[in-house]
């Protein structure tokens, strides 16, 4: 527990807000801040008109401190007696409350992470890309960036731990990198609710507008394909119709040759024929 920052947890537990008819606006603040142990609780009670704190009573100090003149000139009026020392308020309030809400206080939930680039198109150098930590509990988490194993300093940044106004926390932490072939860049994270770090490795899919190229890419070529072997059958079969044609050219001829020589010879049949008849 002590690796993360040692954070106040701080219980706004009871709001008193006054709004007079004419628009100004009041408000009392009591504060219970608790050390991550819950063992040391300081109480503040704060007077507010319109906003701006003018008087703040500190348990730590047991004193009254004004912000205004009038708050000035209350706190030391209220710092003169000591009956007006709120510090019952610790525990009263703070450790009464303390105890009703510590299961809820002290409960630990474990981060999602989510990994994904921020640049859609590769070949766009550098890449970035987005380690989101989110929906865990308590505040202090380290969030790191791993390159085939070995801790990535350079091109990292990240933002605060947000908090979700809820118990819950998230964290936004980037890498900008040069991409190579084959590497394994992953996110890790260490957090009191994780008995070792969760380890997230980032995928790379292709984006959106390479898979439709990717497609198309593979649409032509089978339409290519089918172009060619259709363009080759064709030309078989041509081929094969030309050798085809050309042999009965060659039947016909021989038949036109054997026609002639038939019907010549029947010619010198009838003029035998012709000098036979005559005496
Ligand atoms: C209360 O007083 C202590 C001691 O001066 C100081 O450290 C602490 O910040 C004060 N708390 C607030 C909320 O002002
Ligand atoms: C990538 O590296 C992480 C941490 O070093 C490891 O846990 C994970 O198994 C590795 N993944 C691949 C696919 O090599």
């Amino acid at each position: 527990m002590s690796v993360y920052a040692p954070s106040l947890l701080c219980i706004l537990l009871v709001l008193f807000t006054f709004r007079a008819v004419d628009g100004y606006y009041a408000q009392r603040y009591r504060q219970c801040y608790y050390t991550r142990d819950l063992v040391t609780i300081e109480f503040i009670y704060s007077w507010y008109f319109n906003k701006a704190e003018y008087l703040r009573y500190n348990s730590t100090t047991d004193r009254y401190t004004g912000y205004t003149v009038y708050g000035a000139k209350m706190a030391e009026s209220l710092n003169l007696d000591p009956k007006n020392s709120l510090y019952s308020y610790v525990y009263t309030f703070c450790k009464y409350n303390k105890d009703n809400y510590a299961s809820t206080v002290l409960k630990k939930v474990k981060p999602k992470v989510m990994v994904r680039s921020l640049t859609s198109d590769t070949d766009i150098l550098p890449a970035i890309l987005l380690c989101t930590v989110y929906d865990y509990h308590p505040k202090g988490i380290k969030v790191s960036w791993l390159r085939d194993g070995e801790v990535v300093t350079e091109g990292v940044s990240s933002t605060d731990e947000l908090s979700d106004g809820d118990w819950f926390y998230q964290i936004h932490t980037y890498l900008e990198y040069t991409p190579r072939p084959g590497e394994n860049i992953s996110c890790m994270v260490q957090h009191e609710s994780l008995t070792q770090p969760l380890i997230s490795t980032w995928e790379p899919s292709l984006p959106l507008d390479q898979k439709n190229k990717l497609i198309i890419g593979i649409f032509l070529l089978v339409l290519g394909m089918v172009l060619a072997i259709a363009g080759f059958l064709y030309y078989m079969l041509r081929c094969k119709g030309l050798v085809a044609k050309q042999t009965s050219q060659t039947i016909s001829l021989e038949r036109t040759t054997s026609e002639i020589s038939q019907s010549s010879q029947s010619s010198q049949n009838s003029q035998t024929a012709l000098q036979t008849s005559t005496p």
